[in-house]
C-alpha cells in the first residue's frame, strides 16, 4: 500500500478479479472473488484513493469453443448471450464501479498481438512442437507426471499434436527467486506463497503459448496459422484494462527509456492487487511476472489468493446440480446479507462451505439480533426518552468512557484488518463493539433512569451510543452498503455513507443531532420457510420436482400455520381439551434481559398468588423490558416449568405473531381496562 506522504494525484488503486469464462452462469465462487474485490475497491475509495476496479470474460478457451458448437452457435454470439447474466449478478450483489472487460475485443487483441510481437523480436518466443494432454475445461497443458493411467477414458482429455510456439519461462528462474526473495509479501496468505516459491524451485519448463489445431483466439502478429493459448491471452487484460499505453511504452522501450515514465495519467498499471482462488495462482505468480519482466515492464504488487466454496458440503458443480447462484443467495438473505456471510464465515485463504442453515443462522444471529437490534432499540429509546435530540454529554461515568474509547479506537483497527485482507477478523472487531454497546445498554438501563428522571445520564448514553454507531456504519458500509446507507438515515444523517470516505470518523456528532424512526432493515428469517423458498426456485430453475423431507421428519407445524388450514382440515377439540389451559392474567413488576441470550427477556409478574413469579419470553426482538413494566398480560399458568438459558420460566406470556408484512412483528396479549391479576380467561 502507498504511503502516507503520496502526492494526492499518487492515490491510485488499482485492484482485479479473475477474467472469467463465460461459458456457464456465474455462481457463488466467482460472486465471493467479486465481492472481495468490490470491498476492496470501496475501501481504497474510502480512503481518498482513485480506484480502477477490473473484471472481464475470458472468450477465447476451448470449453467456450466446443459448447458454442455444441448450441450451433458462433462461439462470440455464445459470450454476447452468456455475459448479461453476470452483469446482472454482479448488479444484485451491489458490486460498484467496475470495468468489464472482454477478451475479444479489438483493443485487447491490439495489445496482445503487441505485447507478444515485442518479446517473440526480443527471443522469448520460439517455435517447437506440442505433444501431449490438453485439459479442455482447465484449459491447460498437462504435465506428463499428471496424465492419469487411462487419459483415452476422460472426455476432457485431448492428445494434441501440433506445431506450437514456446515462452522461454525457464529463462525466468533466476529472476523468479529473487523477486519472491525481494517481495515477502506478494502472496497474501502467506503459505501460498512458500507453496509458489517450492514450485519455482523445482525447476520451470518452458510454456507453449500458441495453439495451432483451433481458429478460435488471437492470431500470432507474425504467425497467422496460430492463436495464442488463452490464458496468456486473459492474462494481458489485466494490462488492457489498466490504461496502459502500449504504443508509447514500446516507444519508449525502443529508444532505451523507462517505458513506465512515458504513461499517462490515465494508466494504473502496475496492479496493486489480483484477486483469485486457489485453483490458478500459478498463472499469476510465475508466468504473468515472467512475462512482464520479458516484456520490460514491473510485476503486480500483490496477489490474494483465496480459498474454494463448496454448496452443501461438495464442490459446486454444474453436472451434480448443486451450484449455488447470486440470484438465490440474494432472494434468500439478501445482498448485504451475503457479503457478509461470505466475508464472516471463513478467513480469506480459507475454504467456505454454504448452506441454508448456515446463511439462515449468521444473518439471524449477527444480523438481524446484534445489529439489528441495537440499532432499533437505541433509537426507539432515543425517541421515547429524548425525543429524539441527542444532547451533548455532560454526566460521564467511567463505563462512558469505556464505551468512548471502544467507538474511537475500534473503527481505525477495523480499516487496518481490512488494509492487510483480513476482511472476517475486521468484521469480527466490529462485532466486538456491537456486543459492547448492547451490554452497555443493558447494564445502564436507560429505561430506569428515565423513570428516575436522570435525563443528562441518558443524554450522555444516546451520545455515546448514537457516535458509535455513526463510526461503526462507516466502517461497516464497503461490506454491507445498502444496509448501513439504510440505517445511516435512520440516524438521521444525510446522504449514503456508502459514498462518504474515512474522513467522516474524524467528525463528531453535531448537537441536538435528530434522529429518525426506526425501520427494521434485516427482518428475522424462518430457516424452515427458507429451506422451502430454496427448494422452490431450484425447482422452477430445473423443472424437477425436489423430494422434500417426509412430513414426520419435520418439526411440528406452527400455530398460526394450522389456522390458515382450510376449515374441513382443522382438528376440532373439545372444550374439554381447552379447559384444560389454565389462562391466567399477571401483572408484569419488573423486566430485564437475559444475559447472553439476545432475544429473551425476564418478567417478574403478580399473577394473583405469588409477586414474584419468573416469566422468560423470546420478545425482546420487539419490545424494550422496560416498556412491559406495568401491563397486564396473559399467560398459561399450568405450563410446566422449564428452565431457559439458566432461568426458570413459571409458564408462559401469549403473544400475536403477524408476518403478513413479510416480516415477523410479535405484540402481546393484554387486556382490555384494569383487571385483577390471576383473573381466569375463557
Ligand atoms: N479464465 C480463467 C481466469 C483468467 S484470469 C487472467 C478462469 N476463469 S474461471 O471462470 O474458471 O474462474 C476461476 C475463478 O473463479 C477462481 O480463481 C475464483 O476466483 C473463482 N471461483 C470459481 N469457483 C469458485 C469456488 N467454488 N469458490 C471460490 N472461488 C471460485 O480460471
Amino acid at each position: 500500500m502507498e504511503s502516507k506522504q503520496s502526492p494526492p494525484e499518487e492515490k491510485k488503486f488499482y485492484v482485479t478479479t479473475p477474467i472469467y469464462y463465460v461459458n456457464a452462469a456465474p455462481h457463488m465462487g466467482t460472486g465471493y472473488t467479486t465481492i472481495l474485490a468490490d470491498i476492496v475497491a470501496r475501501t481504497k475509495r474510502k480512503q481518498g484513493y482513485r480506484v480502477k476496479f477490473v473484471t472481464g470474460s475470458d472468450e477465447h478457451s476451448q470449453n467456450i469453443a466446443d459448447k458454442a458448437a455444441e448450441l450451433g452457435l458462433d462461439p462470440l454470439e455464445f459470450c454476447n448471450r452468456n455475459i448479461p447474466a453476470f452483469l446482472e449478478a454482479w448488479k444484485l450483489l451491489e458490486i460498484s464501479d467496475y470495468e468489464f472487460y472482454r477478451t475479444s475485443s479489438p483493443r485487447h487483441r491490439e495489445v496482445v498481438q503487441k505485447f507478444f510481437q515485442r518479446i517473440y523480436e526480443l527471443g522469448d518466443i520460439y517455435k517447437g512442437t506440442y505433444s501431449g494432454w490438453y485439459h479442455t475445461t482447465d484449459n491447460r497443458f498437462l504435465d506428463p507426471s499428471e496424465v492419469p493411467e487411462d487419459p483415452e477414458s476422460k472426455p476432457y482429455l485431448k492428445f494434441l499434436t501440433e506445431e506450437a510456439y514456446y515462452f522461454r519461462l525457464s529463462k525466468y528462474e533466476g529472476y523468479l527467486l529473487e523477486f519472491y526473495d525481494q517481495h515477502p509479501d506478494f502472496i497474501h496468505p502467506d503459505f501460498r506463497r512458500t507453496e509458489m516459491l517450492n514450485r519455482i524451485r523445482e525447476g520451470l519448463k518452458d510454456l507453449c503459448i500458441s495453439r495451432s489445431s483451433t481458429e478460435w483466439g488471437i492470431p500470432l502478429p507474425w504467425d497467422r496459422n496460430h492463436v495464442f493459448y488463452v490464458w496468456v491471452d486473459a492474462l494481458l487484460t489485466y494490462l488492457t484494462g489498466s490504461g496502459f499505453d502500449i504504443d508509447a511504452a514500446l516507444a519508449a522501450l525502443e529508444r532505451g527509456e523507462d517505458p513506465m515514465a512515458v504513461q499517462p495519467a490515465a494508466n494504473f498499471w502496475p496492479c496493486d492487487l489480483h484477486i483469485m482462488a486457489v485453483d490458478i495462482p500459478w498463472f499469476h505468480a510465475v508466468i504473468w511476472p515472467a512475462m512482464l519482466k520479458s516484456f520490460g515492464i514491473p510485476a503486480p504488487k500483490k496477489l490474494l489468493v483465496h480459498g474454494f466454496w463448496n454448496f452443501e458440503g461438495t464442490k459446486m458443480s454444474k453436472s451434480k446440480g448443486n451450484v449455488f447462484h447470486p440470484k438465490d443467495a440474494v432472494a434468500l438473505v439478501g445482498a448485504d446479507g451475503v457479503r457478509y456471510f461470505v466475508v464472516r464465515e471463513v478467513p480469506v485463504g480459507l475454504d467456505g462451505n454454504f448452506s441454508v442453515r448456515a446463511l439462515a443462522e449468521r444473518y439471524n444471529y449477527d444480523l438481524a439480533n446484534d445489529l439489528g437490534n441495537l440499532l432499533h432499540r437505541t433509537l426507539n429509546m432515543a425517541l421515547k426518552f429524548l425525543g429524539g435530540v441527542i444532547p451533548a454529554p455532560t454526566v460521564v461515568f467511567p463505563r462512558d468512557l469505556e464505551i468512548k474509547e471502544l467507538a474511537d479506537r475500534v473503527p481505525g483497527e477495523v480499516i487496518e484488518h481490512y488494509e492487510s485482507l483480513r476482511f472476517k477478523e475486521g468484521l469480527e472487531l466490529a462485532w466486538e463493539l456491537v456486543r459492547e454497546l448492547n451490554r452497555y445498554i443493558d447494564t445502564t438501563k436507560p429505561w430506569e433512569l428515565n423513570k428516575e428522571g436522570k435525563k443528562e445520564e441518558i443524554g450522555t448514553i444516546f451520545h455515546l451510543l448514537i457516535e458509535a454507531i455513526r463510526r461503526l456504519l462507516i466502517v461497516l458500509s464497503p461490506v454491507m452498503p445498502g444496509a448501513c446507507d439504510r440505517y445511516w438515515q435512520q440516524l438521521g444523517f444525510e446522504g449514503r455513507v456508502s459514498e462518504l470516505t474515512f474522513d467522516a470518523l474524524s467528525e463528531t456528532l453535531p448537537e441536538n443531532h435528530k434522529v429518525g424512526q426506526p425501520e427494521v432493515v434485516f427482518p428475522r428469517l424462518d430457516l424452515e420457510d427458507l429451506e422451502e423458498e430454496f427448494i422452490r426456485r431450484k425447482e422452477a430453475l430445473t423443472g424437477e420436482k425436489v423430494e422434500r423431507i417426509a412430513a414426520e421428519e419435520k418439526p411440528a407445524p406452527k400455530e398460526e400455520k394450522m389456522a390458515e388450514k382450510p376449515t374441513e382440515e382443522k382438528e376440532w377439540i373439545e372444550i374439554g381439551d381447552f379447559m384444560k389451559l389454565n389462562l391466567i392474567t399477571a401483572k408484569v413488576l419488573s423486566a430485564e434481559p437475559v444475559e447472553g441470550a439476545d432475544k429473551l427477556i425476564k418478567l417478574t409478574v403478580d399473577d394473583g398468588s405469588r409477586k414474584d413469579r419468573v416469566l422468560v419470553a423470546g420478545i425482546r426482538p420487539w419490545y424494550d423490558p422496560e416498556e412491559l413494566v406495568g401491563r397486564t398480560i396473559v399467560i398459561l399458568d399450568n405450563l410446566k416449568p422449564k428452565k431457559l438459558r439458566g432461568v426458570l420460566s413459571e409458564g408462559m406470556l401469549l403473544a400475536a405473531t403477524d408476518e403478513s408484512q413479510g416480516e415477523r412483528v410479535v405484540r402481546i396479549v393484554t387486556v382490555d381496562g384494569e383487571v385483577a391479576p390471576g383473573s381466569k380467561l375463557s
